[in-house]
């Protein structure tokens, strides 16, 4: 706070406001406090507390210093299941003594103890410690135990500490190197610091000891009283100051999440687009029996697809039914030769969650066959996956197609470029790439993030014949599928993609709400 205030007032008498004074005298009697501090003693909220403190420095009565002094720990994702579980280069080192020292990389697979991902990060950081070597033999990578940890490291000793939740690095006391070793690793303790203000009389302060009882009195606001009484004769009146801190006050908002698909939904309508939904309860028959994918496609398995058991049937449209059975059988009318199988109806009439938005946008176009047709939807998909730190079971893909008399792939790739270039992302590239449903296909790839990687978003293509003429569609329809939770992470900076739907109040609270410029500043 330098800024003179050369429009002060007019007596040169010390004038403090009542709360500048109670601050003051607590100070020159007791010496240099915290905001909190001071807040307890005098009975003053903080942040009158914070903002007199700026006055009074103004005024050059006392200093206000930030410190850095504490930094809180807090166990992270991973953390919390560490703690429950033991780390997993613990998990691994314990099978591997178990079973008597030695074991393949595809007997650790086979016995379930650790997921795919905990192995990699067991093997890293067991090797690291040099508790295992990694031998091969053969096409087989076999883990030998070298030296065995009996006791408990400092790592999982913290882990066992910050159980019972949240404390200051500083308790730790001699594990606080091994809980900063920890913070290095993903998601298992986080470590904040903590911005603590102290305040310090200054000389003049000091000297002027009760000469400060004796200030004129700076009031804030005008009364009746102060005009009837004659009392605004005597007092001061404080003026605003606008940079002064404050602590920050959290009003309702909506979740990051939601903000972002609301910008991703007035881009597209921006772009001409008109926004479609669907229900998220679909038929087999739209989910990939339009989109001409075979009965036998491993997709269709229950592994990946959610099929529901009650009901579990529905009714595949009559009006579409014969077309594409013969488009899997032989081709039909469409030029192919088809999947050469036995088409069945059963399977088309399943119900599934819907595993793709695609099934959305071809219901629509089956509606929709004249040109143009330019429409969107961002919503809800589901997959059978287990849920780990990138992937999701419950997701969103933002989806769109446009049909009209001749349109290519370049006016694909253009609008693709164009949507995330509005998004403030300006480098985009496409890779061949296949889906059952479109030729020529790609995917879609975008530098993303701190460290600028390229990050695979989604897919998009032209629709094959195989999919348009069944429906009745004579014009070229270009069509994408991209993934907003991957996006999210980066625009977020995030290291875990369920952090979105964690909820954390002080995540939410921490997304500014002009991210979108945030998001575009980091392009520059
Ligand atoms: N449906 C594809 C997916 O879920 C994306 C996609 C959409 C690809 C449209 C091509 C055309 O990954």
């Amino acid at each position: 706070m330098t800024k003179k205030m050369d429009d002060g007032p007019l007596r040169d008498e010390l004038i403090l406001h009542p709360i500048e004074k109670r601050i003051l005298l607590f100070l020159t009697k007791s010496g240099p406090a915290s905001f909190a501090a001071i807040a307890e003693k005098t009975a003053l909220d903080e942040g009158a507390v914070a903002k007199a403190a700026q006055w009074l420095a103004l005024k050059n009565l006392v200093k206000v210093e930030e410190n850095i002094t504490d930094k809180k720990v807090e166990l992270g994702y991973e953390g919390k299941i560490y703690a429950e579980k033991g780390l997993p280069e613990r998990r691994l080192v314990d099978f591997l003594e178990k079973i008597g020292g030695e074991a393949e990389l595809s007997d650790i697979r086979a016995s379930g103890i650790l997921s795919e991902d905990e192995i990699r990060i067991g093997v890293i950081w067991a090797k690291k410690n040099g508790w295992i070597e990694i031998i091969r033999k053969g096409d087989e990578a076999v883990l030998e135990l070298k030296k065995y940890p009996k006791e408990r490291t400092e790592e999982e000793i913290v882990l066992q500490l910050l159980k019972a939740g949240q404390r200051s690095l500083a308790s730790l006391g001699p594990y606080a190197s091994a809980c900063e070793r920890l913070s290095k690793r993903p998601n298992i303790v986080k470590i904040t610091e903590e911005v603590i203000h102290v305040v310090s009389p200054t000389d003049m302060a000091i000297r002027m000891g009760d000469e400060l009882l004796s200030a004129i009195e700076e009031v804030s606001q005008l009364t009746p009283e102060l005009i009837s009484s004659g009392k605004w004769r005597e007092v001061a009146f404080s003026r605003y100051n606008l940079s002064a801190p404050v602590k920050p006050t959290y009003s309702a908002r909506l979740h990051p999440l939601t903000m972002l698909i609301d910008m991703v939904k007035e881009t597209f309508v921006e772009m001409g687009f008109e926004e479609v939904r669907g229900p998220l309860v679909e038929l087999a028959f739209w989910n990939f029996d339009a989109l001409f994918q075979p009965q036998d496609h491993p997709a269709r398995e229950m592994h990946d697809t959610f099929y529901l058991a009650n009901p579990s049937k529905g009714i595949p449209p009559a009006k579409f039914v014969d077309s594409v059975r013969r488009t899997h059988e032989d081709g039909g009318d469409t030029g192919s030769k088809g999947w050469g199988y036995k088409w069945s109806i059963e399977e088309a009439s399943k119900l599934v969650l819907r595993t793709h938005t695609t099934a959305t946008t071809i219901r629509y176009l089956s509606e929709h066959n004249e040109p143009p047709v330019r429409v969107f939807t961002v919503d809800r998909v589901y997959r059978n996956e287990k849920v780990d730190w990138k992937h999701l079971a419950e997701l969103h893909q933002i989806e769109g197609i446009l049909m009209d008399r001749s349109v290519s792939l370049r006016h694909l790739m253009g609008i693709i470029k164009e949507f995330y270039m509005r998004l403030g992302i300006s480098n985009v590239r496409f890779r061949p790439s296949y889906f059952p449903y479109t030729e020529p296909s790609a995917e879609v790839e975008v530098l993303l993030g701190e460290n600028n990687k390229w990050t695979e978003l989604g897919g998009m293509g032209i629709f094959r014949p195989e999919v348009t003429r069944p429906l009745g569609v004579k014009y070229p329809v270009l069509a994408w599928g991209l993934g907003l939770e991957r996006l999210a992470m980066a625009v977020f900076n995030l290291k875990d993609i369920r952090e979105l739907y964690r909820n954390d109040l002080s995540w939410i609270r921490s997304v500014p709400i002009n991210f979108s410029k945030v998001a575009s500043r980091r392009r520059d």
